[in-house]
């Protein structure tokens, strides 16, 4: 049973993935400081797979505290890097929180990757990448696009870290994963989203509103060049996107992959603002309270993903709707109550 160490293993998405590899047959070992997650994560992982994993409360800053659990857990053989700090408009604010903790952690982890003989990383970055598209859908090859905040260039510098270092060390690989927008909970709705304070993202605003925690939804601008002049994203079903990275460590260790290969991660499928609330509104029966507002400043049009890539090389495509993680989505927020 392959031991991988998962930083970020308490949070939204490092969660879903740990389910995913103990069913795969890997054995996850969890790393986080908890900075943006709660250890009750540990409780429904351990209710949905019956196990308790290993877990260290550490920084992944700390280069002590990694060269500690490499040295400990001994045969650590691939790292999934989920641990970040994820905020685009807390970026800009404190940019150097994000240097230090995205481009920072992720240098301290390859140093202990390379120190322990670890050769193998999956790496979480971002649609965010692209920008705005100049066509659509976006493959690997679309430009990566000047970032127009600090949480968008750390992924920039972090995907061109892991490559120079792929490029001088024959021996290590990496699948730089671009998710579009990841969105829903486990069917279980033991494990999901956990936003601190109000919520950036648009899915768990919509649940917020509809469980009666926000007054009103703002629908952040309805005269883009769309269908309906509501943004268009690529919405990912998190338990999907949790596959992709068991998929994408299965390719490592065969050796499929070499170098850095970055892949999109998405379903290939654009839905607008309005068509996501009108799906919200169908699947739970709920009765959305929200108003057309302005338009966030540095929201992109519409970006969705052309996901060719990862099928041929993974063979992994999202096989949830949107519907599925909405219906998700709710289950999860009705059971914080
Ligand atoms: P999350 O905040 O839920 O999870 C990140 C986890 O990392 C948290 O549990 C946090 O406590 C932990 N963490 C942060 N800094 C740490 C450090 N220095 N040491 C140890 N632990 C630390 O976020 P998420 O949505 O699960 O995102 C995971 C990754 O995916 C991030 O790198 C994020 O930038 C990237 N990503 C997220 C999205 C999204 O919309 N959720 C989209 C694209 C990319
Ligand atoms: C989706 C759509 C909003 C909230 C962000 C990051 C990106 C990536 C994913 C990490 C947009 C609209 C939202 C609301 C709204 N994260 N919206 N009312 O902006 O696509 O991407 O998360 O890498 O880097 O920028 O996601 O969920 O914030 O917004 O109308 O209250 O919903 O305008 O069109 P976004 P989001």
């Amino acid at each position: 049973m392959k031991k991988i160490l998962v930083t970020g293993g308490a949070g939204f998405i490092g969660s879903h993935t740990v389910v995913e590899l103990h069913a795969a047959g890997f054995d996850p070992v969890i790393v986080d400081n908890l900075s943006n997650s709660s250890v009750s994560v540990l409780d429904g992982l351990q209710k949905i797979t019956g196990k308790n994993f290993t877990f260290y409360q550490e920084d992944c800053n700390s280069e002590y505290a990694l060269n500690s659990i490499f040295e400990k857990e001994g045969n650590i053989e691939g790292v999934i890097h989920f641990a970040a700090d994820k905020a685009v408009g807390e970026s800009v604010l404190f940019p150097l929180k994000y240097y230090r903790n995205n481009v920072g952690s992720l240098v301290t982890l390859l140093t202990a990757m390379q120190k322990y003989g670890v050769r193998d990383l999956v790496f979480s970055s971002s649609c965010t990448v692209y920008g705005e598209p100049d066509q659509l859908p976006v493959t690997e090859l679309s430009p990566v696009k000047p970032a127009n905040s600090p949480y968008g260039f750390t992924k920039q510098v972090c995907e061109q870290a892991i490559t120079d270092f792929c490029a001088a060390d024959k021996d290590f690989s990496a699948a730089l994963l671009r998710y579009f927008n990841p969105i829903g909970a486990h069917p279980s709705a033991l494990i999901g989203e956990l936003p601190i304070g109000a919520p950036n993202n648009l899915v768990p605003f919509i649940t917020q509103t509809a469980a009666g925690l926000r007054d009103q939804l703002t629908v952040y601008g309805n005269d883009y060049n769309t269908p309906d002049g509501t943004c268009i994203r690529d919405y990912i079903h998190v338990v999907d996107l949790a596959k992709a990275h068991v998929s994408s460590l299965n390719a490592l260790f065969s050796s499929a992959s070499q170098g850095a290969t970055v892949l999109n991660v998405g379903t290939g499928k654009g839905n607008s603002v309005l068509e996501v609330i009108h799906t919200f509104e169908e699947v739970t029966g709920q009765k959305l309270n929200y108003k057309l507002g302005p338009k966030r400043p540095g929201d992109v049009e519409k970006v969705y993903a052309d996901p060719a890539r990862i099928k041929e090389i993974l063979g992994w495509d999202a096989r949830l709707t949107l519907a599925d993680a909405l219906r998700d989505a709710w289950k999860w927020q009705c059971s914080l109550r």
